[in-house]
């Protein structure tokens, strides 16, 4: 479908029809092309092809039908000029941070990172001579006095893995502007349905399509996405030169799902909506967090730039370890697990896998106790998931 007739259509319409690329045969459901590489009509086509002065194909390390359709799919989406896909979403996290720095750079990303995502910037960037400086991303003055004059990128997440904090996107990137740095934001909790941040002022948006996008626990991957020119500054030659990119096959399987994307996760929120009113108050629990409740802390920058609240909740589970433990044990249908965005509910203890790296000391400074337990919603009827969760917490 072009791109000027795609404008005009709601989310849930794009998520259907944009970006497919019809074959001769004229195929309903979007074809996988499993090809490494293509054919060309004569010598000088493929000069001109792999040249870049004529459009086509020419080698699935960086462009693909599949590929392409899903890109397409998702730049529509998101607003986004351009798109492009990665094998994972920590690759679509790296090739991002990585493409706008180089030695003797800086980098200020909010210390409420997923794990690997805090890796990158702290030891990965490091390795390679480029400095961060980490803050509380809540705390704009903490933005504002961490730039220095070789500040490149600013980095986050939001809402944040696994406490849910929220920041504000537009006062951020109009703080990274300022300093002639861009922003790179990882939307993956509130997917492209809740949150846009290009439209907030973030130059690039990544995702781990491997959470709700794929939606079912099959396949990993990522997606960044930008202005065109972005894309071809920043993007483009590092995945075309380094090759992080996503397999045809994950990509028709992410497309495919797009097409459901929205059905699910309006399902999940309200699923994650009643599990938090069950839960708030209980007397195992010592907080709740869930973006759509008004006694989140940052209510007010929910209410600016979100559309909903999200498919996650989190909540502390009274007695540390060993209280989040006999609840994780006590449940029968929701599993134990470090992944979320899946169809099934699942249930992910912070301290001891996504953010095991960190000392106590970081864990505490960003509110990540020993009995908080990260909550995502699945797709199964929601008494039956609150049904599990309250006989586990009886288990307490
Ligand atoms: C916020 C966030 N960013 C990035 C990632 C990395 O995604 P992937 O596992 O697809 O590499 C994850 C999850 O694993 C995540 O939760």
């Amino acid at each position: 479908m072009p791109a000027s007739k795609v404008k005009n259509y709601r989310p849930e319409t794009r998520l259907v029809h944009a970006g497919t690329l019809r074959s001769q045969f004229g195929e309903t459901s979007e074809a996988l092309f499993l090809t490494q590489g293509y054919i060309y009509g004569s010598a000088e086509e493929c000069e001109q092809r792999f040249a870049g002065k004529i459009p086509g194909f020419v080698y699935s390390r960086y462009s693909n039908p599949t590929m392409d359709m899903f890109e397409k799919r998702m730049a529509a989406l998101e607003g986004a000029e351009a798109a492009r896909s990665t094998a994972t979403g920590m690759a679509a996290v790296t090739t991002a941070l990585m493409g706008l720095v180089k030695a003797g750079d800086h980098v200020v990303a909010a210390k409420a990172l997923f794990g690997s995502c805090r890796w990158v910037v702290e030891e990965w960037l490091g390795r390679f001579g480029v400095t961060s400086t980490l803050v509380n991303g809540t705390n704009l003055d903490e933005w504002k006095k961490a730039t220095q004059k070789n500040t490149k990128a600013f980095f986050m997440e939001t809402p944040t893995n696994p406490t849910l904090e929220v920041y504000d996107i537009a006062a951020v990137a109009e703080i990274a502007h300022n300093a002639g740095a861009k922003l790179v934001v990882d939307n993956v909790f509130a997917t492209p349905l809740y949150q846009s941040p290009l439209a907030l002022g973030a130059d690039c948006v990544v995702y781990s399509a491997t959470k709700h996008i794929d939606g079912q626990g099959r396949c990993l991957g990522g997606v960044i996405l930008a202005s065109e020119k972005f894309i071809m500054d920043h993007v483009h030659q590092v995945i075309r030169q380094t090759g992080p990119s996503l397999s045809p096959f994950n990509a028709w399987i992410m497309l495919k799902a797009l097409e459901t994307l929205s059905v699910r996760v309006q399902r999940q929120t309200e699923t994650a909506g009643a599990v938090s009113d069950a839960l708030a108050g209980h007397k195992k629990i010592s907080r709740l967090i869930y973006p759509g409740r008004s006694d989140h802390p940052q209510a007010a920058t929910i209410a600016k730039q979100m559309r909903a609240g999200s498919t996650l909740v989190a909540f502390e589970v009274k007695g540390g370890k060993q209280g989040a433990f006999r609840f994780l044990n006590g449940l029968s249908l929701i599993g134990i697990t470090n992944n979320l965005g899946d169809a099934k509910s699942l249930v992910t203890h912070p301290t001891t896998t996504t953010h095991q790296r960190l000392t106590p000391e970081q864990r505490a400074e960003l509110g990540i106790g020993d009995g908080l337990i990260r909550f995502s919603a699945g797709l199964e009827h929601a008494d039956d998931v609150i049904e599990d969760l309250l006989a586990a917490l009886d288990k307490v």
